[in-house]
């Protein structure tokens, strides 16, 4: 057991780690000049939500899931590494293991959820609770595997305690690995699932509800998935809303027959 001074040491520590990384992200507007990562709605589709802001970038080297030059030869394996020595937000002090993402190395489907739970925070894995076993059979019913064809990843890789909502601030410490992530995976197609990882990709400025996200694509597009052209981001609900409420199964069903034909759509003829 650790005496008071200690701990109160420690959490000073974070603290200022904490405020200097929030700092430097406030500078530039979380934006690297020239550098431009946006999502848009998808043409043919809905109209853009005036709510989206800001693009999805961030200041390689000034960030804590980034260092500089590191992107062009990013590899999953590194970027776990660093999110598992990640020292960045409060998060990491409750941890008992960094939940980076698994799956496979150029996915069809990149799949982001909320944060790890107290079975990922365990085994380092992301969705190996319950509803992790239902997002494998919501999946599997449109013919996808996390090991095969998918990679599974989350907002924040450390889990919030209590399973609570990560705080803006840590998702957004957390927001250039998922970055990285995504240049380095180059997914076919990105699946987010909850309102926290939808509104994060989508650049909502205010919270929306999932219901109102979910059933059409958008573009994600950034400058450095050289070659790939914008990705289709879908939003449907997390597997713990379905657990809850049996109501959203089909709903639900509906945006994965729409994620299938899409990547049916992307195969070609
Ligand atoms: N819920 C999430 O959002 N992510 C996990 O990894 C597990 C549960």
């Amino acid at each position: 057991m650790r005496d008071n001074g200690a701990m109160i040491a420690e959490q000073k520590t974070v603290l200022a780690r904490f405020l200097d990384t929030a700092g430097k992200y406030l500078e530039d507007g979380y934006r690297r000049p020239g550098e431009e990562c946006a999502v848009t709605a998808e043409s043919g589709g809905e109209a853009p939500d005036p709510r989206r802001a800001a693009p999805l970038s961030a200041t390689p080297g000034d960030t804590p899931g980034e260092t500089p030059g590191d992107t062009p030869g990013d590899t999953p394996e590194g970027i776990a590494a660093d999110i598992r020595s990640c020292r960045s937000c409060p998060l990491e002090a409750a941890r008992t293991n960094a939940v980076p993402g698994e799956g496979a190395e150029h996915p069809l489907v990149l799949v982001i959820g909320e944060g790890p739970g107290q079975d990922e925070d365990r085994t380092g894995r992301p969705f190996v609770g319950r509803a992790g076993q239902l997002l494998d059979k919501m999946l599997a019913a449109i013919d996808l595997r996390r090991e095969e064809n998918c990679f599974i990843t989350n907002v924040v890789k450390c889990r919030p305690p209590g399973n609570r909502d990560p705080e803006p601030m840590e998702a957004l410490c957390c927001k250039p690995f998922l970055r990285r992530q995504i240049s380095c995976l180059r997914p076919r197609s990105i699946l987010c699932v909850g309102k926290v990882a939808a509104n994060l990709l989508l650049e909502t400025t205010e919270q929306a509800a999932i219901g109102s996200l979910r059933g059409r694509f958008f573009d994600y597009t950034a400058t450095d998935t050289e070659g790939t052209g914008p990705i289709p981001v879908l939003a449907t609900y997390h597997p713990s809303a379905l657990l809850r409420n049996e109501d959203l199964k089909r709903p639900a069903w509906e945006d994965l027959k729409l994620l299938r034909a899409k990547l049916e759509e992307l195969k070609g003829p």
